[in-house]
């Protein structure tokens, strides 16, 4: 990997509350500005691959945090380095290089703990667009994290509280006097990028500096000011005011992944994403963290920056569902048409994040062009048929890659199949039971698994129909696809219950979509299937329930964590029916209908 230093950047000084802060900045300062603030044991540098990518688009900002680096350190050492103290930094350097416009906020390790602290308090808002955390989490909500597992213990509670104990074994001894200043500017300073080069897989470049053992040893009051106090006395208003994308690595020697699992509870917009990787991320991924840090400044750099300073705008609507869903990975199969597509806009227009999946490529694009303009943080269109197995699992691990691990999954895809079971054949069983049942089981299980591999919760919607309860004679196919659909949905409820994913199958009954012209007829000619065909899509069209209701319904279903949703009318007519007098069904079920 090519070593691109900080060379080509102009350097200032800002003073603050008795210090001097190193600032650093790249790229061209009309553009929005991208602020990186490094952890412990750092400075700036170690941000200097992902500077030099995001430069070509951005104004990108370092500093080098009071103490470390060419910033110089508060006298005394002791209580110069609070949080508090931190944040009057941050706010003195976003006022000196972007005075008039929110900056986004990025930070790794320590610099993420400090984020989380301007992200959260009330004298920055207005001054943040967008916050991306690796590696560093709040110490409010680690507070409360560890409270909730003290207060309420339960095995799986306790191991998490012992892993993560065990992980931050160098944060107790941070906290005893001199000895790490001793080790620091001693052996393990000379040590030190040997270990990062050995363990932490980072590349042998200029990096770190030689401020490295003064970095540390100032470095350790970041621990000793603030880390026992806010875990014993957490804030409880720790509350994100900011959209923030959480990038977690995997193989993190420091953090558990389970740290982050109430975070929802305390960032409205959350964006969560996954990187196999070890701690060092900034110097290991550089180009996987520019990708998705450009990502998330274009989808937040409109909004937040109409808000910012909004003095005289009026207060922008709020739209339905945005708590629940902005910044949320969703994704819809069988998005190019009706209840997929009305899906894909609903989760667009709360600010999700949206990849709609479909067999017609033109129509999943159509689809994630008009989601973009209904709201969506980000949207991307995917052609995949989701009755291939492989085709599915190689769109799997594209979207874990580039987009994260998604939130929810909408399993919609689906076809009709209409005639007489005696006039269908093995053929038209395996392709409706393909689509609709296949394809809802590879969505669960490849989408699913990832999901609970993950361990932060999640939701699958799938489609089934008022059909799985509805007997008919004239949709054998199609109603045992739909109702084994509901049952699968059941029983996968039951088993990810204890994972926090819910699962919800949604039960439409008839709504106006294109499925009417799509369908096929079992038992009869091409001509007369068209004719069927043309008659049932005007029935449709009479009837005229929009898909945008379900839709709806299915948003709704993921929020509440509804278990059965049955949509329109006559579906929850049908399913009031066949539990209370399932024999007026069957007396039904026998009239043959004319089409
Ligand atoms: P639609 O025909 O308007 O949309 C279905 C979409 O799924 C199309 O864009 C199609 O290209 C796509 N698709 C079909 N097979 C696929 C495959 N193998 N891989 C990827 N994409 C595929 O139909 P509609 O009505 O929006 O249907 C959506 C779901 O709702 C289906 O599961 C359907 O069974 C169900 N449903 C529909 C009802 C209705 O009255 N329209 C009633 C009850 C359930």
């Amino acid at each position: 990997m090519s070593v691109r230093g900080l060379s080509g950047a102009r350097e200032r000084r800002i003073r603050t509350g008795g210090i001097e802060l190193c600032v650093a900045e790249l790229g061209d300062a009309a553009r929005p500005t991208v602020v990186l603030v490094h952890g412990y044991p750092d400075s700036k540098e170690v941000w200097s691959e992902v500077a030099a990518r995001l430069a070509e688009r951005f104004h990108v900002v370092l500093y080098d945090v009071r103490g470390h680096g060419r910033s110089t350190a508060p006298k005394p050492l002791r209580g110069g380095f609070t949080l508090e103290k931190l944040t009057d930094d941050f706010l003195t350097v976003a006022d000196a290089v972007s005075p008039d416009r929110p900056v986004h906020l990025v930070g790794h390790d320590w610099g993420s703990v400090q984020c989380w602290e301007f992200a959260t308090v009330g004298r920055t808002e207005g001054r943040i667009a967008s916050f991306t955390s690796m590696s560093g989490p709040s110490l409010d909500h680690f507070g409360h994290w560890i409270k909730r597992r003290m207060s309420r213990p339960t095995p799986r509670r306790l191991g998490q509280l012992l892993g993560q104990g065990a992980k931050s074994w160098y944060v107790y001894m941070l906290h005893t006097p001199v000895l790490p200043e001793l080790a620091w500017r001693g052996p393990l300073g000379k040590l030190w990028p040997r270990i990062l080069q050995r363990v932490e897989k980072v590349p042998a470049d200029d990096y770190p500096t030689a401020s490295l053992p003064q970095d540390a040893a100032h470095g350790a009051w970041l621990y000793r000011d603030n880390v026992r106090a806010r875990l014993r006395r957490p804030r409880t208003d720790a509350h994100a005011h900011v959209p923030v994308q959480l990038i977690t690595p995997t193989g993190d020697a420091f953090l558990s992944e389970r740290l982050h699992d109430d975070l929802g509870a305390w960032v409205p917009r959350l964006t969560r994403r996954t990187l196999d990787a070890k701690h060092w991320v900034p110097r290991t991924r550089p180009d996987q963290l520019a990708l998705w840090i450009a990502g998330f400044v274009d989808a937040h750099e409109e909004g937040p920056a109409r808000h910012a300073g909004a003095t005289t705008a009026a207060e922008p609507r709020r739209r339905p569902f945005e708590e629940r869903f902005g910044g949320r990975l969703v994704l819809v199969t069988g998005a190019a048409s009706g209840i997929g597509r009305a899906t894909a806009l609903a989760f667009a227009e709360a600010g999700a994040r949206v990849v709609a999946v479909d067999r017609d490529a033109q129509g999943a694009v159509r689809t994630a062009e008009s989601a973009r303009l209904a709201g969506a943080a980000a949207a991307w269109a995917e052609t995949v048929d989701v009755s291939d197995e492989q085709a599915v699992e190689k769109l799997a691990q594209k979207v874990t890659t580039e987009y994260g691990t998604v939130d929810v999954l909408v399993n919609n895809a689906g076809i009709g199949l209409s005639g007489p079971f005696l006039a269908t054949t093995s053929d038209d069983w395996r392709q409706v039971l393909d689509v609709n049942l296949w394809g809802v089981i590879h969505g669960c299980r490849i989408f699913g698994g990832r999901m609970a591999e993950r361990g932060q919760g999640g939701h699958i919607v799938n489609v089934a129909s008022a059909a799985a309860y509805l007997p008919t004679r004239t949709l054998p196919a199609y109603s045992t696809s739909k109702a084994a659909v509901l049952m699968l949905s059941e029983c996968l409820r039951a088993e990810l219950a204890g994972r926090d994913i819910g699962v919800s199958a949604v039960c439409p009954g008839i709504v106006n979509t294109n499925i009417t012209a799509t369908a096929r007829f079992a038992g009869v000619d091409e001509i007369e299937e068209k004719r069927r065909q043309k008659k049932s899509a005007r029935l449709y069209g009479l009837r005229n329930y929009p898909p945008e209701k379900v839709a709806e319904a299915i948003l709704r279903a993921v929020a509440r964590n509804q278990a059965v949703v049955p949509v329109t009318p006559e579906s929850r007519g049908a399913r009031v029916l066949s539990r209370l007098a399932p024999g007026v069904l069957r007396a039904f079920a026998r009239i043959e209908p004319r089409l």
